[in-house]
């Protein structure tokens, strides 16, 4: 087959943000607190102030509750994008976006996640933003849930630990699929719905604390198996209301290699790629992998589950597979081998690869590889909805922001993902994080910054909070007018 230097005409390049990381606007149109308004500022070094205001006990999630400040939670502030989303957008559009990733904030449309009718002002912002990607000729993504439930949802049922937060979920969902399925073809259940084992409050609302004592990691997968089951209803919701829908599941790739050609560090290895494809596997093909049952069944945790849970996830797969990629990492038998952090994760070090500022292994190849991995297992068209690189950015003395590491980082990339395409990869989409400077997800930090756009604002929200061009910006724009053949030309 002749190969072309353009990626498949019609293909998506676009940027992903999330509302919780983005919109600031927290106390105001008739908003609640979400579980990612309580989340502090964790600097690189331990601060006491910070420390002192970490909510990770009923105690301290009532502390903050009652704080009436952004203060600690840089995720109240966000980039101010509630007010200032007609200018982003533009950015987005100059650029050339055929697609943009976005969230839904639960608690903006249903504050307490309990209400029986839709926060009005809520739904009229959404209304509002898709509008205006709709006159700019963007096309939306949308995630129902991105590490932003109604914080009250979690204080009182323990957030998905309960059964009954997924019927507060389909209403939600469904309210969204009614008001803007007109605008939104691509819509995606769960962000990383795998990172439930990694931070079960940021993810499901689980507070350990509320949890019969050793019953912790029963509780998670409780809440899981009721993430699923949501997933799939709401698929089924979504294949009856909207003509042409495309529905998603959402995966943290996280791609790991043995560390030597050591057995042991070979099978550690492959039972960490196993868990890490469970969460696809009930998605895209319906049903709790044998292994995995045995596994679950050999560690003593039962799953509760209704008469025709089993059936609904049979019956309502999604039609598309996407995934977060931003770092590889190995796994060694050895206790001792040096370890480096990744996306929420600690992995062994790979002495191949380069990191980032934050000491995560940059490893293009690694996506080529999970591409055609994912592609070889699963058989359904695939978007890549996360990847990007945060780093310190400076404005050197010319006023400007030469961050030429993140192009590379991206370029490296790219290249990757057109080998595994001209493989035969069926990959439809691409969508970086972040294209604008935000809030971390992981540390709430702003100066770990991943935009095409810087944003005038430091980590204790002090700045203009004005946007600003880098150079990757002209850079992302020629790559997107040009549907991937600059890569080539370099
Ligand atoms: C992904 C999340 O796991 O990683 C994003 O879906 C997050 O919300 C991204 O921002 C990068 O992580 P961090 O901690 O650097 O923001």
């Amino acid at each position: 087959m002749q190969q072309t230097k353009q990626f498949p005409k019609g293909f998506l390049w676009g940027g992903a943000i999330a509302a919780n990381q983005v919109e600031g606007a927290w106390n105001i149109d008739g908003k609640g607190l979400s579980v990612a308004d309580i989340d502090t500022y964790k600097p690189k070094a331990s601060n006491k102030d910070y420390n002192a205001h970490v909510a990770t006990n009923l105690e301290g999630i009532k502390k903050a509750m009652e704080d009436p400040t952004d203060t600690w939670y840089p995720k109240r502030r966000g980039i101010d994008f509630y007010h200032r989303y007609k200018e982003d957008l533009a950015m987005f559009a100059e650029m050339g976006f055929k697609t943009l990733r976005i969230s839904i904030a639960w608690s903006r449309v249903f504050p307490t996640g309990e209400e029986l009718e839709a926060n009005s002002e809520g739904i009229k912002f959404y209304h509002n933003l898709f509008k205006e990607m709709k006159r700019l000729g963007i096309e939306p993504i949308v995630t129902l849930s991105h590490y932003e439930m109604p914080l009250a949802l979690s204080v009182k049922y323990n957030g998905w630990v309960d059964r009954q937060v997924i019927d507060y979920f389909v209403r939600f969902a469904n309210v969204c699929f009614d008001e803007f399925g007109q605008y939104v073809k691509y819509w995606l259940t769960f962000n990383e719905i795998d990172s439930i084992h990694r931070h079960p409050f940021k993810t499901a609302g689980v507070i350990e604390e509320k949890s019969v004592a050793g019953e912790e990691i029963q509780d998670v997968y409780q809440a899981l198996h009721h993430q699923f089951v949501a997933s799939a209803l709401v698929t089924k919701d979504a294949h009856e209301k909207i003509p042409e829908v495309m529905v998603g599941c959402m995966l943290t790739k996280l791609m790991t290699y043995p560390l030597t050609c050591a057995p042991q560090d070979v099978e550690l290895t492959m039972k960490k790629n196993l868990e890490n494809n469970f969460y696809a596997d009930v998605q895209v093909k319906g049903e709790y992998p044998r292994l995995i049952e045995c596994h679950l069944k050999n560690k003593g945790i039962h799953i509760a589950m209704e008469p025709d849970d089993r059936h609904i996830l049979k019956e309502n797969t999604v039609d598309f597979l996407t995934f977060s990629y931003y770092m590889s990492m190995a796994e060694s038998g050895d206790s001792e081998a040096e370890r480096t952090p990744g996306n929420t994760v600690l992995g062994v070090k790979n002495p191949y690869l380069p990191e980032t500022d934050w000491g995560w292994q940059i490893d293009p190849q690694g996506l080529k590889i999970s591409l055609i991995d994912l592609y070889d297992r699963y058989q359904v068209p695939m978007m890549i909805v996360e990847n990007g690189m945060g780093a310190m950015d400076t404005i050197s003395s010319d006023g400007k922001i030469h961050d030429d590491y993140r192009i590379d980082y991206f370029r490296a990339h790219f290249k990757q993902m057109k080998e595994a395409i001209d493989e035969g990869v069926d990959l439809i989409g691409y969508t970086s994080w972040a294209p604008i400077d935000l809030v971390s997800a992981g540390t709430s930090q702003m100066s770990k910054r991943y935009g095409f756009i810087y944003v005038d604002a430091d980590d204790e929200g002090n700045g203009s909070y004005d946007r600003m061009k880098k150079d990757s910006f002209d850079w992302y724009q020629k790559i997107i007018q040009t549907n991937g053949a600059a890569l080539f030309d370099e």
